[in-house]
């Protein structure tokens, strides 16, 4: 019989550390995470309200466990573990997709992966590169020097994703500035008004969706076309779709357009490497997708006792993920804190893993590869125009990025 003295894991550490924290630099996890990379698959961690979560930091055990059907997503869960104050505002109604477990997900899922292909990001990709070039044609014509995230890193995903769905772009003020409320407000009224404004507003382009004979050709039109009037599926669920895809499908490329490229200016020995030989593109965009980790702490709530890497994860227990400390993980990746186009990054899981593996991950790759090689190829002078240490981040905890990107050329 095992000597429990013997056994070391996650029952002997000491004093939970805070989950999540700020980080200290960028393109690093928090130094406040360091006790959460020593080795341990996972730990235990602390709340903003006190409670006590798993945070799983390995990278087999995440990827077992974001498959593994006794987790579960559903935010309306008595137990689902809160990350934020501002998550407590917005957790009374039913997210669809990123909130549903199987079979309801596999249901919608469904139904949406034909507009998310590989195939689909490929057609799109002559689209996405006349965006980015009007883009950057605007930028250069106004400059230098010029504010990245307002002139090109945020644009690019706002437009595509406003055309893809069949949101007019005409509003992006308006549903730019709800979805920063939403994820980053201070309070969980003021996320819960942001929720409660983006779903006044896309109801109501529903529903003009609705009355028109024949409707666009976005995916929004096409749901209501289809799914709306043959029932299956209702107003509440179209809604629900659009936050979701609208919101995911802008904030977080915009936050890896902008960060990726402060990350690039601060590593000008991979910059180098990069414009030497823009074939390094796609391994370079998954090589930053792993190292900014950009978002971080994905939530479950255990349904049923799972035992797993030498602990008991208690039916009812809430389990999160620090993405940045898994793809960090150094069984996985040989020094993990150095940025290497030549490492094989692909199996990161800053794009989750299992069924709720992000559903805009094909167009954000085609997105990125685009938006950040017309960027290196138009501007080859591109610098930061004021002192790195007075670069303006976002603050940290769930989504990182930043708030502000000044450059020049
Ligand atoms: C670089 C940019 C992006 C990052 C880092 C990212 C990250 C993620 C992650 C980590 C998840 C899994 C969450 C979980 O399991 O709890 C996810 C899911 C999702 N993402 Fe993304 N995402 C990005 C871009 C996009 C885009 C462009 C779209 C556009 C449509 C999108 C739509 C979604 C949706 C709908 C889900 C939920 C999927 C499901 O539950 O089945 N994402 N994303």
């Amino acid at each position: 019989m095992t000597d429990l003295t013997d056994i070391t894991g996650p029952a002997d550490q000491a004093d939970p550390v805070a989950f999540p924290q700020d980080r200290t630099c960028p393109y690093h996890p928090p130094t406040g995470y360091q006790p959460l990379r020593d080795g341990r698959p996972l730990s235990r961690v602390t709340l903003f309200d006190g409670r006590e979560v798993w945070v799983v930091t390995a990278h087999a055990t995440a990827r077992a466990l974001l498959s593994d059907p006794r987790l579960s997503s559903n935010r309306l869960h008595p137990d689902f573990p809160v990350p934020t104050e501002r998550f407590a505002g917005v957790r009374d109604r039913q997210v669809a997709l990123l909130g549903q477990d199987d079979p309801e997900h596999h249901r919608q899922r469904r139904m949406m992966i034909p507009s998310f292909t590989v195939k689909r990001a490929t057609e799109l990709r002559p689209w996405i590169q006349r965006t980015v070039d009007a883009l950057l044609d605007a930028m250069i014509a106004q400059g230098p020097p010029a504010e990245l995230v307002s002139a090109f890193a945020l644009p690019v995903p706002s437009m595509v994703i406003c055309g893809l769905l069949g949101v007019p772009y005409a509003d992006h003020e308006f549903f730019e500035e709800q979805t920063r409320r939403l994820l980053r407000g201070r309070t969980a009224a003021e996320a819960r008004g942001a929720r409660d404004r983006l779903e006044e507003y896309l109801g109501g382009l529903i529903d003009d969706k609705a009355r028109q004979g024949d409707p666009g050709d976005g995916i929004l039109d096409e749901l209501v076309r289809n799914q709306l009037r043959d029932g299956t599926l209702d107003r509440a669920e179209i809604v629900s779709l659009a936050i979701i895809l609208l919101v995911a499908g802008h904030e977080t490329t915009a936050n890896m357009i902008s960060l990726g490229t402060y990350t690039l200016l601060r590593h000008p020995d991979r910059l180098a490497e990069l414009r030497a030989d823009p074939t390094l593109l796609p391994a370079a965009v998954e090589e930053l997708m792993r190292m900014l980790s950009i978002a971080e702490g994905m939530q479950r709530v255990a349904l049923e006792d799972i035992e797993i890497a030498g602990a008991t994860i208690r039916a009812g227990e809430g389990v999160l993920f620090s993405t940045s400390v898994i793809n960090r993980d150094p069984d996985r990746y040989e020094e993990p804190d150095t940025l290497d186009f030549h490492r094989s990054a692909r199996h990161h899981v800053a794009f989750g893993f299992g069924i709720h593996q992000c559903l805009g991950q094909n167009l954000a790759r085609a997105e990125l590869e685009i938006a950040l090689g017309s960027l290196l190829a138009r501007l080859p002078g591109l610098r930061l125009a004021v002192p790195a240490d007075e670069v303006r981040f976002k603050p940290g905890d769930t989504i990182q990025g930043m708030l502000e990107l000044p450059v020049t050329w």
